[in-house]
């Protein structure tokens, strides 16, 4: 089996919060799998993406990718991996062109691959029309799809979304939806995190849930519900897992 992600024992605690955001967590994405990273308010979702990326340092563990450790700075394999934090990461002031030209350069593509490749996920995600307006007047879901898009500019293999679908109208929720199910048939690895269940059920392999900076539960959904007494669906094992008690 080939990873595209390896975490082990990952241990990260936060100044001045109460307990370990990360508390020994180990987890492996399969190659070319979608994978959804899912687990209640607090759960260290965001801060297992954020080490993964290298945004952020562990205390304690490892973290491989494609096989290679990401302390290992000759490793260069920063231009396989797309990032799309939940936070909007474009300029406001900047058309979504301008802003895929200014990113393009970031990353050192040439612009006519930037254009072509810009183009097609315009289209793909319903903004083509849009492309020379500038992202301030965008609405919540048009941005969230230009901030996917910039993510994806030079093609990576491993595209990892912090809650790509939060708080977006239906429409753009589907459109990206189908995006990422079309993305992953193309052969790449996807990991992405979610607060909707009937989502992840849909469209991932695997599910990976986490509670508490811990490993609670991994595999595909219908192997989840299945080893669940009582469920038929996936927010069933997830309550199961994680109770009810609403986390702030
Ligand atoms: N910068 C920070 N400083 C202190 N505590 C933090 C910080 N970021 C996250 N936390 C805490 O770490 C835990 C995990 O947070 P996070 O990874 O954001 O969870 P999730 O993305 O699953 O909601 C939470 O208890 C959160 O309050
Ligand atoms: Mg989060």
């Amino acid at each position: 089996m080939s990873w595209a992600i390896e975490l082990n024992h990952l241990k990260k605690q936060y100044k001045n919060a109460w307990a370990p955001a990360l508390d020994g967590l180990s987890i492996r994405v399969k190659e070319k799998s979608i994978t959804g990273l899912l687990g209640p308010n607090g759960a260290g979702k965001t801060t297992s993406i954020n080490i993964i990326c290298g945004l952020l340092q562990a205390d304690e563990g490892t973290v491989q990718i494609f096989g290679n450790p990401i302390s290992n700075t000759s490793s260069n394999i920063g231009h396989r991996i797309g990032v799309v934090p939940q936070q909007i990461a474009l300029f406001g002031n900047l058309s979504a062109w301008e802003n895929y030209q200014y990113i393009g350069t970031l990353y050192g593509l040439p612009n006519h691959q930037v254009k072509e490749r810009a183009t097609y996920l315009l289209e793909r995600l319903g903004l083509i029309k849009h492309a020379d307006k500038r992202v301030n007047r965008f609405s919540g879901g048009m941005k969230r799809r230009a901030n996917i898009i910039a993510s994806l500019l030079h093609n990576p293999e491993l595209l990892i979304l912090d809650e790509p679908t939060a708080g977006v109208d239906v429409q753009s929720r589907a459109m990206i939806h189908t995006f990422l199910h079309e993305y992953h048939q193309s052969g790449k690895t996807i990991l992405y995190t979610s607060h909707h269940l009937d989502e992840a059920e849909e469209l991932c392999e695997e599910v990976i849930i986490l509670d508490e900076g811990k490993l609670i539960a991994h595999g595909s959904p219908a192997a989840l519900i299945e080893a669940t007494s009582g469920a038929a669906k996936l927010e069933d094992v997830f309550l199961s897992y994680t109770g009810r008690t609403v986390r702030d």
